[in-house]
């Protein structure tokens, strides 16, 4: 069956669904995003993430034209008309793009001229580029582009303007091509990685920027939920590139792969180089949470 997608009101075959070349997404990357994803066909936290859009949608001042509760009921909507789509091992994408709607060359920006453009979509789950990773542990990489810094464009407003992500990435992965950038702040204290947050286990202690200069993190705040369950102590802190380097384990959180064990930093060995006994005990604890193996699935798409 066709993919069926939302457009600003109207589902449609994705074939059919067109915007101008005005959009403000266009002009100004004037966007905010949402990404959930299925587990077992079973939308993850989509109202955190619905929350986390309208937060998004109120400090970027874009109407959406609808409340938070009927953007849930289109959402799931959306995720039915596409269900059979997916495999009954598959799992998909939820993702959500809303621009400030139209937009003309040299008009005042912060007047919203029509409707925002409302995009809602499904895409299949595609593990394949993370599942090496689940044993082998992938590797951080400094780029030596730093982040937006909060005070230009506070990171917890999940936004589709990706160009300085996208180089900083572009730039880790010349170090080494299966790198995943490690990006820090302008002071030198560890961000974010393009697409997902940072954590490392420093004697015992699970340790996480807090959110002055990252994403909120859906991942972020599943990783520090199971860490409490389990009595695994964290801290929200400032981290440098020291403190990845000596830490016992390291790892990233982000919605496709939850988390993604990192075994190098920088070209030098985290911990003793394994996927360390924390990393496991909460990628297993968030398999149960889930009811299904997390890393079972990514692996099986490659085999
Ligand atoms: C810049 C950035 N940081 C962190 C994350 C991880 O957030 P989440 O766990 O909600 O997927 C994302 C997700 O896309 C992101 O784009």
């Amino acid at each position: 069956m066709a993919r069926q997608v939302y457009i600003s009101g109207r589902m449609v075959a994705e074939t059919e669904a067109k915007i101008s070349i005005f959009d403000s997404a266009i002009m100004l990357a004037d966007t905010v995003t949402e990404s959930t994803r299925t587990f077992r066909h079973k939308p993850f936290k989509l109202e955190q993430h619905i929350e986390r859009l309208y937060q998004s949608l109120k400090l970027t001042r874009i109407d959406p034209g609808m409340s938070a509760e009927q953007m849930l009921r289109t959402t799931l909507d959306v995720f039915e008309a596409n269900r059979d789509n997916y495999g009954p091992d598959d799992d998909c994408w939820i993702v959500h793009n809303i621009s400030r709607g139209l937009a003309v060359a040299g008009a005042d920006p912060t007047v919203q001229l029509g409707a925002a453009t409302v995009m809602i979509f499904t895409q299949f789950m595609d593990l394949k580029p993370w599942a090496r990773f689940y044993t082998e542990g992938c590797h951080g990489v400094t780029p030596v582009s730093r982040m937006v810094p909060s005070q230009s464009l506070d990171p917890r407003i999940k936004n589709r303007s990706r160009l300085a992500y996208t180089l900083a990435e572009m730039e880790a992965k010349q170090v080494d091509p299966a790198a995943q950038s490690v990006i820090l702040d302008l002071n030198g204290h560890v961000a974010e990685n393009k697409g997902g947050n940072i954590f490392c286990v420093t004697k015992g202690v699970l340790r996480t920027p807090s959110t002055v200069n990252c994403l909120a993190g859906v991942s972020r705040a599943t990783a520090l939920e199971l860490a409490k369950k389990l009595g695994i102590p964290t801290e929200e802190t400032s981290l440098l590139p020291y403190d990845l380097a000596t830490a016992e384990e390291m790892f990233f959180t982000s919605t496709p792969y939850c988390i993604m064990p990192a075994t190098k930093f920088n070209n030098l060995t985290v911990g003793d180089g394994q996927v360390g006994p924390i990393t496991k005990r909460l990628l297993e604890a968030w398999s149960d949470l889930v009811g299904m193996d997390i890393v079972a699935q990514a692996e099986a798409q490659v085999n």
